[in-house]
């Protein structure tokens, strides 16, 4: 199947099934806020903003990479980064293979640009993908053409094994990524992120990227949406793959294993509030990421729909920093 009808049955996959984890929890609930009886601080003090790849953010969030390279992607991706725009807050494009493969579809992500002096906007390749082109000799010249056509503030690289391992046209040929990742690394004039697609980054993967260069990692951890499960849905033999759908290390894991690791951990994986964003910060991670909980919300109810549930997840975020005295993320970075 041909990237284009990938990406797009993918969406529909994940808005018609339950694909998320079945019997793994991102741990983020269990995880408790000291209680603070004596704040200090106003409710109205609480400082929930960050500064993330040069430009304010008003909560520590960012969409991550979801779809573009069919012709409904435009839309869904201009809808995304408007609320994003109008709430501040990052955005990510999903794979941008089908731009270098069909440049018609370019205009499926660049849709995006013009939020770009706004917002950090995230341009986005698999692994997988720049071995290719690493191997080709194209592989600067792509990805610099990546970040330009929607004015990108960094790139993600998404490490996904599990998922090309199960995906009925994957390409599950990981010799080689390490080096082409260090090789972008020294090359590419935009900063890279590293992330993972809901299995989650461990310490030693997170230590074997930053040993090459890498000083941002998003865990995207296990315990929301399951690529395995996406990805058995689309297969004929799924009682033979079952097993896989839950493989995978939790959201707070990632975070416990990677901190200090890097000098910014952005925790993804399930996030479904405000609370889970608080505890991901106190366990460590610099900011939070979502993807299916803000699709669905895009084709529910469009941007207000994202919007109404950003500002939600941020008055709840608000909310426990209060309870545990944290004026400032950085007050409750750490925290626990
Ligand atoms: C419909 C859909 C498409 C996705 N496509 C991509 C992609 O192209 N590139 C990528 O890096 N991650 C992709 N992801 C993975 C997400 O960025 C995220 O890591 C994962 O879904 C876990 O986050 P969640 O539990 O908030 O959904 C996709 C997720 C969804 C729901």
């Amino acid at each position: 199947m041909h990237t284009p009808s990938r990406k797009q049955e993918h969406v529909e996959v994940v808005l018609t099934s339950d694909v998320h984890f079945r019997n793994k929890s991102n741990g983020l609930d269990d995880v408790e806020l000291p209680y603070n009886a004596l704040p200090e601080i106003d409710f109205d003090e609480v400082d929930t903003s960050i500064v993330f790849l040069g430009k304010p953010l008003k909560q520590p969030l960012m969409v991550t990479g979801m779809t573009g390279g069919y012709p409904d992607a435009e839309h869904i991706n201009r809808t995304i980064a408007l609320a994003c725009a109008q709430t501040a807050t990052a955005f990510c494009v999903g794979s941008m293979r089908a731009a270098i493969e069909d440049p018609s579809l370019e205009s499926t992500y660049s849709v995006v640009k013009e939020f770009s002096s706004d917002i950090p906007i995230i341009a986005n390749i698999g692994g997988v993908q720049l071995v290719e082109w690493h191997t080709e000799g194209s592989l600067l010249k792509n990805t610099q053409h990546l970040c330009t056509i929607i004015n990108a503030s960094a790139l993600a690289i998404h490490l996904n094994p599990l998922q090309e391992m199960l995906q009925p046209e994957g390409q599950p040929r990981f010799c080689g990524v390490t080096d082409a990742i260090a090789t972008i690394v020294d090359e590419l004039d935009w900063p890279i992120i590293v992330k993972e697609v809901g299995a989650g980054i461990s310490a030693n993967v997170a230590r074997r990227l930053s040993d090459v260069g890498v000083e941002m990692i998003d865990v995207a951890g296990a315990g929301g949406t399951s690529w395995a499960g996406v990805e058995i849905m689309r297969r004929s033999d799924q009682n033979e793959t079952l097993d896989y759908w839950d493989v995978g290390i939790p959201t707070a894991e990632c975070i416990k294993q990677c901190k200090g690791i890097v000098p910014i951990l952005i925790a993804s994986g399930g996030i479904g509030s405000g609370t889970h964003i608080a505890h991901a910060i106190a366990l460590g991670a610099t900011l939070c990421g979502a993807a299916q909980p803000v699709l669905r919300a895009a084709i529910s109810a469009g941007t207000n729909g994202i919007e109404h549930l950003i500002a939600q997840w941020k008055l709840d975020l608000k909310r426990r920093m209060f309870l545990s005295g944290s004026k400032t993320l950085a007050d409750l970075r750490g925290i626990l």
